[in-house]
Protein backbone atom coordinates (compact mmCIF):
# COMPACT_ATOMS: atom_id res chain seq x y z
CA UNK A 1 0.00 0.00 0.00
CA UNK A 2 0.93 3.87 -0.66
CA UNK A 3 0.73 6.22 1.37
CA UNK A 4 0.68 10.26 0.85
CA UNK A 5 1.25 12.98 3.61
CA UNK A 6 -1.13 15.81 2.78
CA UNK A 7 -0.37 19.09 2.29
CA UNK A 8 -2.10 21.76 3.78
CA UNK A 9 -5.16 22.27 2.07
CA UNK A 10 -6.64 18.57 2.80
CA UNK A 11 -9.50 18.42 0.34
CA UNK A 12 -7.69 19.56 -2.57
CA UNK A 13 -4.65 17.43 -1.98
CA UNK A 14 -7.40 14.49 -1.60
CA UNK A 15 -9.06 15.63 -4.55
CA UNK A 16 -5.43 15.71 -7.08
CA UNK A 17 -5.07 12.29 -5.53
CA UNK A 18 -8.41 11.08 -6.62
CA UNK A 19 -7.82 12.52 -10.34
CA UNK A 20 -4.05 10.61 -10.47
CA UNK A 21 -5.29 7.72 -8.62
CA UNK A 22 -9.03 6.91 -9.14
CA UNK A 23 -9.37 5.90 -6.09
CA UNK A 24 -7.65 7.10 -2.31
CA UNK A 25 -8.61 6.67 1.24
CA UNK A 26 -8.08 8.17 4.18
CA UNK A 27 -5.98 6.50 7.22
CA UNK A 28 -6.18 10.17 9.76
CA UNK A 29 -6.67 13.24 9.02
CA UNK A 30 -3.13 13.52 7.38
CA UNK A 31 -2.41 10.61 5.91
CA UNK A 32 -4.25 9.39 2.22
CA UNK A 33 -3.55 5.60 0.85
CA UNK A 34 -4.23 3.87 -2.28
CA UNK A 35 -2.50 0.90 -3.90
CA UNK A 36 -1.42 2.79 -6.72
CA UNK A 37 1.25 4.74 -7.16
CA UNK A 38 2.14 8.12 -8.19
CA UNK A 39 5.63 9.89 -7.91
CA UNK A 40 6.21 13.06 -5.89
CA UNK A 41 7.81 14.85 -8.88
CA UNK A 42 4.43 14.55 -10.36
CA UNK A 43 1.94 16.11 -7.35
CA UNK A 44 1.41 19.41 -6.02
CA UNK A 45 -0.48 18.89 -3.34
CA UNK A 46 1.43 15.30 -1.63
CA UNK A 47 4.43 16.33 0.88
CA UNK A 48 5.14 12.93 1.21
CA UNK A 49 4.98 9.74 -0.83
CA UNK A 50 6.09 6.28 1.02
CA UNK A 51 4.80 2.61 1.38
CA UNK A 52 3.63 0.56 4.62
CA UNK A 53 5.89 -1.96 5.52
CA UNK A 54 3.37 -2.90 8.92
CA UNK A 55 0.14 -2.94 9.95
CA UNK A 56 -2.14 -3.13 13.18
CA UNK A 57 1.30 -2.01 15.48
CA UNK A 58 0.02 -2.28 19.16
CA UNK A 59 2.84 -0.84 21.23
CA UNK A 60 6.24 0.81 21.18
CA UNK A 61 7.85 -2.57 21.29
CA UNK A 62 6.67 -3.82 18.37
CA UNK A 63 7.43 -0.42 16.25
CA UNK A 64 10.95 -0.13 18.00
CA UNK A 65 11.41 -4.20 16.41
CA UNK A 66 9.87 -3.35 13.16
CA UNK A 67 12.24 -0.45 12.51
CA UNK A 68 15.10 -2.27 13.70
CA UNK A 69 14.19 -5.13 11.69
CA UNK A 70 13.53 -2.70 8.54
CA UNK A 71 17.22 -1.07 8.85
CA UNK A 72 19.37 -4.15 9.47
CA UNK A 73 18.01 -5.40 6.30
CA UNK A 74 18.50 -2.38 4.42
CA UNK A 75 22.21 -3.21 3.50
CA UNK A 76 22.92 1.01 4.73
CA UNK A 77 27.07 1.27 4.69
CA UNK A 78 27.29 1.03 8.80
CA UNK A 79 27.02 5.06 9.02
CA UNK A 80 24.13 5.79 7.70
CA UNK A 81 21.08 8.28 8.91
CA UNK A 82 17.33 7.37 10.26
CA UNK A 83 14.71 9.67 11.05
CA UNK A 84 10.91 9.34 12.42
CA UNK A 85 7.72 11.11 11.48
CA UNK A 86 4.82 10.79 13.73
CA UNK A 87 0.91 11.63 11.85
CA UNK A 88 -2.24 11.19 13.66
CA UNK A 89 -3.20 11.49 16.90
CA UNK A 90 -1.14 10.33 20.11
CA UNK A 91 0.58 11.44 23.14
CA UNK A 92 3.74 8.92 22.81
CA UNK A 93 7.28 10.78 22.51
CA UNK A 94 9.14 9.86 20.11
CA UNK A 95 12.41 10.64 20.90
CA UNK A 96 13.40 8.00 23.63
CA UNK A 97 12.08 5.16 20.85
CA UNK A 98 14.49 6.59 18.48
CA UNK A 99 17.58 6.50 21.37
CA UNK A 100 16.55 3.19 21.69
CA UNK A 101 16.79 1.65 18.35
CA UNK A 102 20.17 3.75 17.56
CA UNK A 103 21.01 1.97 21.20
CA UNK A 104 20.52 -1.49 19.63
CA UNK A 105 21.79 -0.93 16.53
CA UNK A 106 24.82 0.15 18.10
CA UNK A 107 25.23 -3.26 19.24
CA UNK A 108 25.09 -4.98 16.24
CA UNK A 109 27.71 -3.06 15.15
CA UNK A 110 26.52 -0.43 13.22
CA UNK A 111 26.80 3.68 13.52
CA UNK A 112 23.18 5.03 12.34
CA UNK A 113 22.63 9.00 12.69
CA UNK A 114 19.06 9.96 14.20
CA UNK A 115 17.44 12.77 12.88
CA UNK A 116 14.47 13.71 14.91
CA UNK A 117 12.02 16.15 14.93
CA UNK A 118 11.88 19.43 16.98
CA UNK A 119 8.45 19.91 17.44
CA UNK A 120 5.21 18.49 16.62
CA UNK A 121 6.94 14.81 15.75
CA UNK A 122 7.57 15.36 11.89
CA UNK A 123 10.21 15.88 9.78
CA UNK A 124 9.49 18.66 7.28
CA UNK A 125 10.31 17.75 3.44
CA UNK A 126 13.59 19.79 4.10
CA UNK A 127 14.95 18.17 6.80
CA UNK A 128 13.92 14.80 4.83
CA UNK A 129 16.08 15.94 1.99
CA UNK A 130 18.55 17.68 3.79
CA UNK A 131 19.78 14.90 6.03
CA UNK A 132 19.49 12.43 3.34
CA UNK A 133 17.22 9.87 4.46
CA UNK A 134 15.66 8.76 1.10
CA UNK A 135 18.42 6.38 -0.33
CA UNK A 136 21.20 6.62 1.76
CA UNK A 137 19.16 6.82 4.50
CA UNK A 138 15.85 6.56 5.83
CA UNK A 139 12.48 8.17 7.18
CA UNK A 140 10.29 5.77 8.97
CA UNK A 141 6.74 7.10 9.15
CA UNK A 142 4.64 6.27 11.58
CA UNK A 143 0.89 6.42 11.02
CA UNK A 144 -2.18 6.48 14.28
CA UNK A 145 -5.05 4.79 13.04
CA UNK A 146 -7.24 4.56 16.27
CA UNK A 147 -5.61 2.28 18.70
CA UNK A 148 -3.14 0.69 16.64
CA UNK A 149 -0.36 2.28 14.44
CA UNK A 150 1.05 1.72 10.75
CA UNK A 151 4.70 1.39 9.95
CA UNK A 152 5.65 3.15 6.63
CA UNK A 153 9.12 4.19 4.99
CA UNK A 154 9.20 7.35 2.77
CA UNK A 155 9.92 7.08 -0.67
CA UNK A 156 9.81 10.77 -1.72
CA UNK A 157 9.93 14.46 -0.35
CA UNK A 158 8.49 17.33 -2.21
CA UNK A 159 11.81 19.69 -3.21
CA UNK A 160 11.25 22.34 -1.31
CA UNK A 161 13.95 24.39 -2.96
CA UNK A 162 13.06 23.85 -6.27
CA UNK A 163 9.85 25.01 -5.39
CA UNK A 164 10.83 27.82 -3.64
CA UNK A 165 13.19 28.91 -6.42
CA UNK A 166 9.87 28.69 -8.80
CA UNK A 167 7.93 30.81 -6.73
CA UNK A 168 10.12 33.63 -5.66
CA UNK A 169 13.38 34.00 -8.17
CA UNK A 170 11.37 34.18 -11.70
CA UNK A 171 12.96 37.63 -13.12
CA UNK A 172 9.45 39.03 -13.66
CA UNK A 173 6.73 38.64 -10.34
CA UNK A 174 4.01 41.39 -10.58
CA UNK A 175 2.15 41.08 -7.38
CA UNK A 176 -0.68 42.76 -8.68
CA UNK A 177 -1.86 40.35 -10.93
CA UNK A 178 -1.72 37.98 -8.54
CA UNK A 179 0.71 34.74 -9.26
CA UNK A 180 -0.78 31.56 -8.99
CA UNK A 181 2.01 28.78 -6.23
CA UNK A 182 3.70 26.38 -8.17
CA UNK A 183 1.97 23.41 -5.84
CA UNK A 184 -1.51 24.78 -6.64
CA UNK A 185 -0.69 25.10 -10.66
CA UNK A 186 0.20 21.67 -10.35
CA UNK A 187 -2.87 20.76 -8.51
CA UNK A 188 -4.95 22.11 -10.93
CA UNK A 189 -2.97 20.44 -13.85
CA UNK A 190 -3.89 17.31 -12.15
CA UNK A 191 -7.38 18.14 -11.36
CA UNK A 192 -7.79 18.48 -14.93
CA UNK A 193 -6.86 15.26 -15.68
CA UNK A 194 -5.22 15.92 -18.94
CA UNK A 195 -4.39 13.24 -21.20
CA UNK A 196 0.13 12.90 -21.71
CA UNK A 197 -0.50 14.30 -25.08
CA UNK A 198 -2.67 17.19 -24.39
CA UNK A 199 -1.60 20.27 -24.69
CA UNK A 200 -2.14 22.37 -21.90
CA UNK A 201 -3.85 25.93 -22.26
CA UNK A 202 -3.35 28.81 -20.05
CA UNK A 203 -5.94 32.24 -21.77
CA UNK A 204 -4.94 33.83 -18.80
CA UNK A 205 -1.32 33.17 -18.18
CA UNK A 206 -0.05 36.17 -16.26
CA UNK A 207 3.60 35.64 -15.67
CA UNK A 208 3.16 32.18 -16.83
CA UNK A 209 3.58 30.06 -13.92
CA UNK A 210 1.05 27.65 -14.75
CA UNK A 211 3.29 26.41 -18.08
CA UNK A 212 6.47 26.48 -16.22
CA UNK A 213 4.54 23.78 -14.15
CA UNK A 214 3.27 21.89 -17.07
CA UNK A 215 6.37 22.08 -18.86
CA UNK A 216 8.40 20.24 -15.84
CA UNK A 217 5.22 17.18 -15.93
CA UNK A 218 6.17 16.64 -19.24
CA UNK A 219 2.83 18.84 -20.75
CA UNK A 220 2.90 20.73 -23.77
CA UNK A 221 1.94 23.55 -22.60
CA UNK A 222 0.32 27.16 -24.70
CA UNK A 223 -0.57 30.82 -22.90
CA UNK A 224 -1.87 33.66 -23.86
CA UNK A 225 -2.74 36.90 -21.83
CA UNK A 226 -4.64 40.29 -22.98
CA UNK A 227 -2.05 42.30 -21.36
CA UNK A 228 1.25 42.82 -23.88
CA UNK A 229 2.87 43.68 -20.76
CA UNK A 230 2.37 40.01 -18.68
CA UNK A 231 2.70 38.40 -22.55
CA UNK A 232 6.27 40.19 -21.79
CA UNK A 233 6.39 39.01 -18.53
CA UNK A 234 5.92 35.36 -19.61
CA UNK A 235 8.23 35.35 -21.96
CA UNK A 236 11.19 36.48 -19.33
CA UNK A 237 10.35 33.78 -16.64
CA UNK A 238 10.21 30.84 -19.69
CA UNK A 239 13.45 32.20 -20.86
CA UNK A 240 14.83 32.06 -17.11
CA UNK A 241 13.03 28.74 -16.54
CA UNK A 242 14.69 26.86 -19.80
CA UNK A 243 17.74 28.07 -18.64
CA UNK A 244 17.82 26.77 -15.01
CA UNK A 245 15.87 23.53 -15.57
CA UNK A 246 16.57 20.88 -17.86
CA UNK A 247 14.45 17.92 -19.21
CA UNK A 248 11.44 20.51 -20.18
CA UNK A 249 8.55 20.57 -22.75
CA UNK A 250 7.96 23.00 -24.91
CA UNK A 251 6.06 26.37 -24.14
CA UNK A 252 4.35 28.63 -26.72
CA UNK A 253 3.62 32.20 -25.57
CA UNK A 254 0.95 33.22 -28.38
CA UNK A 255 0.38 37.09 -29.18
CA UNK A 256 -1.71 39.15 -26.93
CA UNK A 257 -5.40 37.86 -27.07
CA UNK A 258 -8.72 38.15 -25.69
CA UNK A 259 -9.54 34.87 -23.61
CA UNK A 260 -13.49 35.94 -24.95
CA UNK A 261 -12.69 35.27 -28.48
CA UNK A 262 -9.55 33.48 -28.20
CA UNK A 263 -8.67 30.72 -30.77
CA UNK A 264 -7.49 26.79 -29.46
CA UNK A 265 -5.58 24.72 -30.54
CA UNK A 266 -6.95 22.13 -33.53
CA UNK A 267 -5.86 19.08 -31.30
CA UNK A 268 -6.27 17.67 -27.92
CA UNK A 269 -6.40 19.85 -25.08
CA UNK A 270 -7.23 20.72 -21.64
CA UNK A 271 -7.66 24.55 -20.49
CA UNK A 272 -5.97 25.08 -16.84
CA UNK A 273 -6.28 28.88 -16.03
CA UNK A 274 -6.22 31.31 -13.22
CA UNK A 275 -8.67 34.00 -14.54
CA UNK A 276 -8.74 37.59 -14.16
CA UNK A 277 -9.35 37.98 -10.29
CA UNK A 278 -11.04 41.61 -10.49
CA UNK A 279 -9.23 45.00 -10.09
CA UNK A 280 -7.50 46.01 -6.77
CA UNK A 281 -8.04 42.36 -5.64
CA UNK A 282 -4.61 43.06 -3.31
CA UNK A 283 -5.59 46.24 -1.68
CA UNK A 284 -8.59 45.43 0.86
CA UNK A 285 -11.20 47.10 -1.57
CA UNK A 286 -14.86 47.77 0.52
CA UNK A 287 -17.39 45.42 -0.34
CA UNK A 288 -19.08 47.82 -2.15
CA UNK A 289 -15.79 47.86 -5.13
CA UNK A 290 -16.00 44.33 -4.79
CA UNK A 291 -19.89 44.18 -5.85
CA UNK A 292 -19.59 46.66 -8.47
CA UNK A 293 -16.75 44.52 -10.35
CA UNK A 294 -19.22 41.84 -10.04
CA UNK A 295 -21.43 42.14 -13.21
CA UNK A 296 -18.32 42.63 -15.23
CA UNK A 297 -16.45 39.18 -14.00
CA UNK A 298 -19.51 37.48 -14.49
CA UNK A 299 -19.67 38.32 -18.03
CA UNK A 300 -15.72 37.33 -18.70
CA UNK A 301 -16.18 33.95 -17.21
CA UNK A 302 -19.69 33.58 -19.19
CA UNK A 303 -18.25 34.65 -22.50
CA UNK A 304 -14.97 33.19 -22.06
CA UNK A 305 -16.62 29.34 -21.50
CA UNK A 306 -18.95 30.48 -23.94
CA UNK A 307 -16.17 30.84 -26.81
CA UNK A 308 -14.95 27.63 -25.83
CA UNK A 309 -17.79 25.62 -26.88
CA UNK A 310 -17.43 27.38 -30.26
CA UNK A 311 -14.29 25.94 -30.90
CA UNK A 312 -13.67 23.43 -33.76
CA UNK A 313 -12.09 21.07 -31.05
CA UNK A 314 -12.93 21.38 -27.64
CA UNK A 315 -11.13 21.08 -24.74
CA UNK A 316 -11.28 17.65 -22.43
CA UNK A 317 -11.86 19.67 -19.27
CA UNK A 318 -11.24 22.65 -18.03
CA UNK A 319 -9.69 23.21 -14.64
CA UNK A 320 -10.06 27.04 -13.53
CA UNK A 321 -10.01 29.56 -10.12
CA UNK A 322 -12.64 31.46 -9.81
CA UNK A 323 -12.29 34.69 -7.37
CA UNK A 324 -14.42 35.05 -4.03
CA UNK A 325 -14.05 37.58 -1.33
CA UNK A 326 -14.20 37.34 2.02
CA UNK A 327 -15.42 40.09 4.57
CA UNK A 328 -16.17 39.95 8.52
CA UNK A 329 -19.85 39.79 7.79
CA UNK A 330 -20.16 38.12 4.04
CA UNK A 331 -18.53 35.62 1.54
CA UNK A 332 -19.06 37.69 -1.58
CA UNK A 333 -19.10 34.99 -4.62
CA UNK A 334 -19.93 35.16 -8.27
CA UNK A 335 -22.28 32.30 -8.32
CA UNK A 336 -21.90 31.39 -11.68
CA UNK A 337 -22.04 27.93 -11.95
CA UNK A 338 -25.44 27.08 -12.95
CA UNK A 339 -24.40 29.68 -15.62
CA UNK A 340 -21.68 27.61 -17.00
CA UNK A 341 -23.32 24.11 -16.81
CA UNK A 342 -26.10 25.83 -18.73
CA UNK A 343 -23.53 26.58 -21.42
CA UNK A 344 -22.98 22.69 -21.82
CA UNK A 345 -20.47 21.69 -18.98
CA UNK A 346 -20.51 18.81 -16.44
CA UNK A 347 -18.74 19.79 -13.30
CA UNK A 348 -16.92 17.21 -11.94
CA UNK A 349 -17.52 16.03 -8.76
CA UNK A 350 -14.87 14.60 -6.66
CA UNK A 351 -15.77 11.31 -3.79
CA UNK A 352 -13.10 11.71 -1.45
CA UNK A 353 -14.08 15.24 -0.39
CA UNK A 354 -16.49 16.73 1.28
CA UNK A 355 -17.26 20.09 -0.27
CA UNK A 356 -18.48 20.28 -4.31
CA UNK A 357 -16.64 23.00 -4.77
CA UNK A 358 -12.90 23.32 -3.92
CA UNK A 359 -11.04 26.16 -2.36
CA UNK A 360 -7.97 27.92 -2.03
CA UNK A 361 -6.98 30.53 0.89
CA UNK A 362 -4.34 32.15 2.59
CA UNK A 363 -5.18 33.28 6.24
CA UNK A 364 -5.06 36.87 6.56
CA UNK A 365 -5.82 37.35 2.19
CA UNK A 366 -8.77 38.89 1.08
CA UNK A 367 -9.19 36.88 -1.60
CA UNK A 368 -9.86 33.11 -1.84
CA UNK A 369 -10.02 31.06 -5.10
CA UNK A 370 -13.09 28.70 -5.86
CA UNK A 371 -11.04 25.59 -7.62
CA UNK A 372 -13.56 24.20 -10.37
CA UNK A 373 -13.34 21.16 -12.73
CA UNK A 374 -15.29 21.26 -15.93
CA UNK A 375 -16.07 18.77 -18.42
CA UNK A 376 -17.04 19.29 -21.83
CA UNK A 377 -19.76 17.87 -22.88
CA UNK A 378 -19.22 16.67 -26.10
CA UNK A 379 -22.53 15.26 -27.46
CA UNK A 380 -23.42 19.07 -28.15
CA UNK A 381 -20.19 19.23 -30.60
CA UNK A 382 -21.63 22.33 -32.94
CA UNK A 383 -19.65 25.27 -34.03
CA UNK A 384 -21.47 28.31 -34.08
CA UNK A 385 -19.55 31.67 -35.58
C1 LIG B 1 -4.80 36.56 -11.91
S1 LIG B 1 -3.90 36.87 -13.32
C2 LIG B 1 -3.24 35.33 -13.76
C3 LIG B 1 -1.97 35.11 -13.04
C4 LIG B 1 -1.24 33.89 -13.46
N1 LIG B 1 -1.94 32.67 -13.09
C5 LIG B 1 0.15 33.90 -12.84
O1 LIG B 1 0.48 32.98 -12.06
O2 LIG B 1 0.89 34.83 -13.12
C6 LIG B 1 -5.13 37.15 -14.50
C7 LIG B 1 -4.61 37.56 -15.86
O3 LIG B 1 -5.73 37.68 -16.73
C8 LIG B 1 -5.41 38.67 -17.69
N2 LIG B 1 -6.70 39.06 -18.30
C9 LIG B 1 -7.68 39.87 -17.84
N3 LIG B 1 -8.71 39.91 -18.69
C10 LIG B 1 -8.39 39.08 -19.74
C11 LIG B 1 -9.04 38.67 -20.91
N4 LIG B 1 -10.26 39.14 -21.25
N5 LIG B 1 -8.42 37.81 -21.73
C12 LIG B 1 -7.18 37.32 -21.43
N6 LIG B 1 -6.51 37.68 -20.32
C13 LIG B 1 -7.10 38.54 -19.48
C14 LIG B 1 -4.69 39.74 -16.91
O4 LIG B 1 -3.87 40.52 -17.74
C15 LIG B 1 -3.89 38.90 -15.91
O5 LIG B 1 -2.59 38.68 -16.38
Amino acid sequence: MNIYILGREKELCLAELEAMLGSVSLINDEVAVSSEKASIKQLGGTIKTGHIIAEKISSTAELQSEIIKSLLASGFDKKFSFGLSHYGNSRINFSPIGIKIKRELQKSGLKPRLVMPKEDNKLNAASVKHNKLIGTGREFIVIQNNDSMSLAVTDGVQDVDSYSMRDYEKPCRDRKVGMLPPKLSQIMINLASPNQSSIIVDPFCGSGGLLIEASLMGYESEGSDLSVDMIDCSKQNIEWFQKNYSDTSPITINQAADATTLMYPEKPYSVVTEGFLGTNFLSNPTKNLVKEQLPELRNLYLDFFSNLNKQKVLADSICICLPFWIFNDEVVELNIIDGITNLGYTITEFKSVRQSVLSYYREGQFTGRQILVFKTNKEKNYVTY
